[in-house]
C-alpha cells in the first residue's frame, strides 16, 4: 500500500488563467507547456490502517489548510475508485522554491496522482492520473506527461479531462533559463488570482477570447521549431494574462522590480542577436526560452541583472514516473 513517484514542473508557453467550471476545476482556455528537467518533486504515499486522518509532510513541514485540503480531496477520489477507506501519509519534497510561481503545485500534484494510484493498486494510466491531478491543479495535469503538452479548454467531455502530450521532449532541444528572483512564497496563489480575475477584471472576457489565438501561434511555433514565432506568441500570452490580473479589483501584481529588470535583460539580449523570449507565471521569476547554444550568454546576462539571485537551466523533461523509494 505504498508507492513513490517523481514528476517535473512545467512552464506554459500559452497560459492557462481562469476556470470554465470551478467545481470541476476545468480551464477556460487551452494551454501548452514544456515539462522541465530538473525542476523535480518526489512524493511518497502510504495508505496505513493505523491512521485516523490523512497526513501531509511537505518539505519536512506539516501541511495544513488549503494545501492539505487539496491533497485530501485527491486521496478521496483515489479511495473511491479503489473501493477502500484507509487514510494515507504523504511525504513530498520539491527540489526548487515552493509556491513562488515555479509551478511546484504542477509537479507536486502530478507526482501525488501517480503515487497515490499506485499505492492503491490502481493500474498505471497516465490519462486517469492526469485527470485526477487536474482536479487539484490544472497545470498538474500537464506534468504527468513529458515534453510538450496541451491541456484543452474544459468541455465536460472525456477528452478534455486530461492533458495530452503533443511532441516528445526530443522534438526540440530548447533550454529554459529560470531567473530566480525570490526564495519566498508568493502572496496570491494562482487559484485565488485567476478566480479574482474572472470575477472582477473587466479584461477577463477579452483574455478568454484571445487566449486560443496565442495558443494556436505557440502550437505552430513549437510544431515548426520556430523560436521567434513561439516566443513572440508566448510573450503576448504572458502579458495578456498579467494584464487581466492587473485590471482586477483590487489589482494583482506578480511582477517585482527584479522581474522587470530580468525582462529588460531579455530584450537587450534580443537586440544583440540572441534569440531569447521570456515568460512569467503567478510569481516574480522570469523563465527565458532559448537555443541550447545560447545558454551561456543568457545565463551570464541574467546573473548580472539586479535582483536575480540565481539561475536554473532546464531542458525538456520526461513525464511523471514511479520510482524506488
Ligand atoms: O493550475 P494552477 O493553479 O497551478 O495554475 C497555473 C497558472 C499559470 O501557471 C499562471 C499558467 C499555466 O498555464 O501554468
Amino acid at each position: 500500500m505504498k508507492a513513490t513517484a517523481e514528476a517535473f514542473a512545467n512552464i506554459a508557453l500559452a497560459k492557462y488563467w481562469g476556470k470554465s467550471d470551478v467545481a470541476l476545476n476545468l480551464p477556460a482556455v487551452p494551454s501548452l507547456s514544456l515539462t522541465l528537467d530538473p525542476l523535480r518533486t518526489q512524493t511518497r504515499v502510504e495508505f496505513d490502517a493505523s491512521l485516523t486522518h490523512d497526513e501531509l509532510l511537505l518539505n519536512d513541514t506539516r501541511g495544513a489548510g488549503r494545501t492539505l485540503a487539496r491533497v485530501v480531496h485527491l486521496l478521496e477520489n483515489v479511495r473511491k475508485e479503489a473501493g477502500f477507506g484507509t487514510f494515507a501519509r504523504v511525504e513530498s519534497h520539491n527540489h526548487f522554491p515552493t509556491a513562488s510561481g515555479l509551478a511546484s503545485s504542477a509537479s507536486g500534484f502530478a507526482a501525488l496522482a501517480i503515487a497515490a494510484r499506485a499505492a492503491a493498486s490502481l493500474p498505471f494510466d497516465r490519462n486517469k492520473a492526469s485527470a485526477l491531478a487536474r482536479q487539484a491543479s490544472a497545470s498538474a495535469a500537464r506534468s504527468v506527461f513529458g515534453g510538450f503538452v496541451v491541456l484543452a479548454a474544459g468541455q465536460h467531455d472525456e477528452a478534455t479531462l486530461c492533458a495530452q502530450p503533443i511532441f516528445e521532449r526530443t522534438h526540440w532541444d530548447l533550454r529554459v533559463v529560470v531567473a530566480v528572483t525570490t526564495e519566498g512564497e508568493k502572496e496570491t496563489g494562482s487559484t485565488l488570482g485567476m478566480e479574482h480575475s474572472r470575477t472582477t477584471s473587466p479584461y477577463y472576457e477579452a483574455w478568454v477570447a484571445n487566449a486560443p489565438l496565442y495558443f494556436e501561434r505557440v502550437l505552430e511555433g513549437v510544431r515548426t521549431r520556430d523560436l521567434e514565432l513561439a516566443g513572440e506568441a508566448m510573450e503576448e500570452s504572458t502579458f495578456a494574462m498579467h494584464a487581466c490580473a492587473l485590471a482586477a479589483s483590487p489589482g494583482i501584481l506578480y511582477f517585482t522590480p527584479s522581474t522587470l529588470a530580468a525582462y529588460e535583460t531579455v530584450k537587450s539580449l534580443r537586440k544583440n542577436g540572441v534569440c531569447a523570449y521570456a515568460t512569467m507565471d503567478a510569481g516574480p521569476h522570469v523563465k527565458v526560452f532559448c537555443d541550447a547554444n545560447d545558454v551561456d550568454r543568457v545565463n551570464h546576462a541574467l546573473l548580472q541583472t539586479s535582483g536575480v539571485l540565481r539561475t536554473i537551466t532546464a531542458s525538456p523533461g520526461r513525464g511523471a514516473e514511479l520510482i524506488q523509494p
